[in-house]
């Protein structure tokens, strides 16, 4: 059974699309066939992968809005997985896609001809509640928030509760909320620890485990186009390969580990 997962929030720089690329990496070293989809017209999981988004001929924009076949778009990765890419065309297709009904199912359309051939679809949402998003909300079956543990991390995090509970109640009834995920997390400030416990009572929301620490090693990463967890002993590819490991247990049918400061 293939497992899709939304990476969403509607803030931006929390670490949607490193946790979709360093999550989808774990996965594959984990013995899991992977595609990742970038629906962030800003294209940085694509250029992340290594793939130059101006070049592309075909992406997610022609598979959303004229039906080429997803099969056409995908390109391979250095991680061993497969990409779904996007270029700055998607940024219209959101305009396109308003004027159709339907529009929120145009990518969970997309991708059934392909789902057979992965074990787990990891979808990289763009900073935004709009069409795009709620196109990888509605084709998921789980979505994970990732949450920058600094002040004021909360905001917003109502509202997108709200829009998955709307998900649910009209496009998506299988959508389960897994959880927040605490990215850029530095365990030695009480004020980290602080924000994560002010979440989850706020909001009753599982907090995932385990957190993932803030470590240079990412944004050397995607500035170079070198594999994301390149170095694989340092602790932010540590991280990732454990929030893999109790991923694959969830989807198993095993309990959330979850994480308590
Ligand atoms: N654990 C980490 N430690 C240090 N830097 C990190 C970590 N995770 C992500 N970053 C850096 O933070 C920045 C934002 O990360 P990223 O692009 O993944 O966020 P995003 O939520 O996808 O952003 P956007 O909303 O713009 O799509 C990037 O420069 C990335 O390299
Ligand atoms: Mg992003």
């Amino acid at each position: 059974m293939t497992r899709v997962l939304a990476v969403a929030n509607q803030k931006g720089g929390v670490a949607k699309t490193t946790t979709v690329a360093s999550l989808g990496a774990a996965l594959v070293a984990a013995g899991r066939r992977v595609l990742v989809v970038d629906l962030d017209p800003q294209g940085s999981l694509t250029f992340s992968l290594g793939h130059n988004p101006d070049r592309l001929e075909v992406s997610v924009n022609e598979v959303l809005v004229s039906n080429t076949p997803v099969a056409e778009a995908l390109l391979d990765t250095e991680e061993g997985m497969s990409l779904l890419p996007a270029t700055i065309d998607l940024a219209g297709a959101e305009a396109l896609l308003l004027m159709r009904p339907g529009r929120e199912f145009a990518l969970r359309r997309a991708l059934e001809p392909v789902s057979d051939r992965f074990d787990v679809v990891l979808l990289d949402c763009p900073p935004s509640l709009g069409v795009l998003t709620l196109n990888g909300l509605t084709a998921a079956d789980s979505v994970l928030v990732p949450l920058q543990c600094e002040t004021l991390a909360h905001r917003g995090v109502g509202q997108l509760l709200r829009t998955v509970r709307e998900v649910q109640q009209v496009t998506n009834p299988e959508l389960a909320l897994i959880g927040a995920l605490p990215t850029l997390y530095d365990a030695r400030t009480t004020h980290s620890r602080d924000v994560v416990a002010d979440i989850s009572d706020r909001y009753g929301l599982p907090v995932v485990a385990p957190p993932i620490p803030r470590t240079v090693r990412f944004a050397e990463a995607s500035a170079s186009g070198a594999t994301v967890l390149a170095g694989r002993r340092h602790k932010g590819a540590l991280a990732y390969r454990d929030l893999a490991a109790n991923l694959l247990d969830y989807w198993d049918g095993k309990e959330l580990r979850t994480f308590r400061p």
